[in-house]
């Protein structure tokens, strides 16, 4: 009786318990919930606001520029009931059109040489003229294909000039038994040197296999791959990371060469398993600090591994921590911005394409979150597969802040050497995918985007040297 009365008092007389006081506090509560919701979201417009911004900002604008694929299958090929029997599976996807050596759409994917770019090409075509033309054949300051697969970049702040290097696979492919994969025999690192990253002069193998001692690590059978190049100010030296195999890619190591000069030549130190483990792809990254670290795939490719080297950048220290627990990740690109450590990965199929994941972190040995699939752009089908290639390196988009240069490779695993490469312009900003992690309703990290282009250029390079 006494409740029933105080409902309908305009001033109740206690406040302990009421109902009113219930109310206002669900009230209270709800209207701060929905303050920090607007907020919250307010913050989101803003971020995508800012990257609407950065998009129209006019030295980014060509890199945001997203193109569509239109690649159609093939129509069935009519086929006699024997070639059925003998071969009954015909590609069905997209993606088993690219991995068929005999595919009518195979050029797509492999234009010829006929489009082949490089300044050899285009002497004074401003249409062309420094533009990347992404998966078409690259070639040299001489006219000849450029041989650095799985490379990466070290830029050498002293000359002002950037050295490419990688895998130099100019040989034939085969199979060293039925069930390996396709393989070319070690030839050696290939070094590319040049100011402005489109014009790239051949500096030759700077570390060559070794062709007769088929005890040594470099010997032509076994597997090299991967190579990244670090400069360690304080020992004045250029230090040499790379995976090293044998053909059935059991020995899973990692190998240790150094140089007075960044094209070498490179004296081959020795392989070892970091932190006891096996390693496979693998890549190097040096922080602001000049701290380096080793991160590679280990545990059979299920965990990422993470650690410093010695400050000669020669071996690892004992620390290491394991990230990506059980994701199954390889190819790790590893960059920097505003203080977050980003890091691009592939899944494990060996040469065929599958989807790329960024991934972010405060601090570089960890915890690691999964952002998402960065790609943006080309077709589904190029989205799920990183527009057909594989992460190898990042590098900072010179003059631009918060962009960057996605390095991967379109592996032809039916001749190795004819793989190409896929530079494409990589943006940090907006709001990430999956912002799994919030931090009192904001979302933590910024997107990770990789812009798919058939043609683009650096902003700077108008014509002119950007380094
Ligand atoms: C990939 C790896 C490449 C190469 C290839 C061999 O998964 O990223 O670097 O090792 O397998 O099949």
């Amino acid at each position: 009786m006494r409740m029933v009365k105080n409902k309908h008092n305009k001033k109740p007389t206690s406040l302990r318990c009421s109902p009113f006081s219930l109310v206002s506090t669900v009230v209270g509560c709800v209207f701060m919930i929905h303050l920090i919701m607007l907020y919250s979201r307010k913050y989101s417009v803003d971020l995508e606001v800012s990257s609407q911004l950065l998009i129209h900002h006019p030295i980014v604008r060509e890199l945001e520029r997203v193109e569509e694929e239109n690649i159609h299958m093939p129509p069935p090929r009519k086929r006699s009931p024997r070639a059925i029997k003998r071969k009954p599976k015909r590609p069905t996807t997209l993606v088993e059109e690219f991995l068929d050596e005999n595919s009518q759409i195979r050029h797509l994917f492999f234009p010829d040489m006929k489009s082949a770019f490089g300044p050899t090409k285009d002497d004074n075509d401003s249409d062309t003229l420094h533009h990347f033309f992404p998966g078409r054949i690259w070639l040299d300051t001489e006219g000849n294909p450029i041989q650095a697969h799985g490379g990466g970049i070290l830029y050498d702040e002293r000359s002002k000039i950037y050295y490419w290097y990688g895998e130099y696979k100019d040989g034939p492919t085969y199979h060293s038994h039925k069930k390996g994969p396709a393989r070319v025999d070690i030839i050696g690192v290939g070094c590319y040197s040049s100011k402005d990253l489109w014009t790239w002069k051949n500096e030759g193998v700077v570390l060559a296999a070794e062709e007769t001692d088929e005890t040594h690590d470099l010997h032509k059978s076994n597997v090299l791959e991967r190579p990244k190049v670090i400069y360690n100010s304080d020992t004045d030296k250029y230090v040499m990371w790379m995976h090293i195999d044998d053909a059935n890619y059991t020995k899973a190591s990692v190998g240790v060469a150094i140089s007075d000069n960044p094209i070498g030549p490179f004296v081959y130190l020795y392989s070892k398993s970091p932190h006891g483990f096996d390693s496979r792809d693998m890549t190097v990254f040096k922080d602001e600090d000049n701290t380096a670290y080793l991160i590679y795939s280990s545990e059979d490719n299920s965990v990422l591994h993470i650690g410093p080297l010695t400050e000669n950048y020669l071996d690892v220290k004992p620390v290491m921590k394991r990230i990506m627990v059980g994701q199954h990740r390889e190819a790790p690109a590893i960059f920097k911005h505003e203080n977050t450590y980003y890091m691009i990965t592939s899944g494990c199929t060996g040469w065929a394409p599958n989807e790329a994941l960024a991934h972010a972190a405060e601090s570089v040995m960890g915890p690691w979150e999964t952002l998402g699939n960065p790609c943006v752009g080309g077709n589904s089908v190029f989205r799920s597969t990183t527009f057909f290639a594989q992460s190898t390196h990042v590098i900072p988009l010179p003059g631009v802040h918060g962009a960057f240069i996605f390095m991967a490779d379109r592996w032809n695993p039916a001749d190795l050497r004819d793989s190409r490469y896929l530079w494409l312009p990589l943006i940090v900003g907006g709001p990430a995918d999956k912002p799994l992690e919030f931090n009192f309703g904001f979302p933590m990290w910024s997107r990770v985007s990789v812009y798919w282009h058939r043609q683009w250029r650096l902003p700077s390079a108008g014509g002119k040297k950007i380094a």
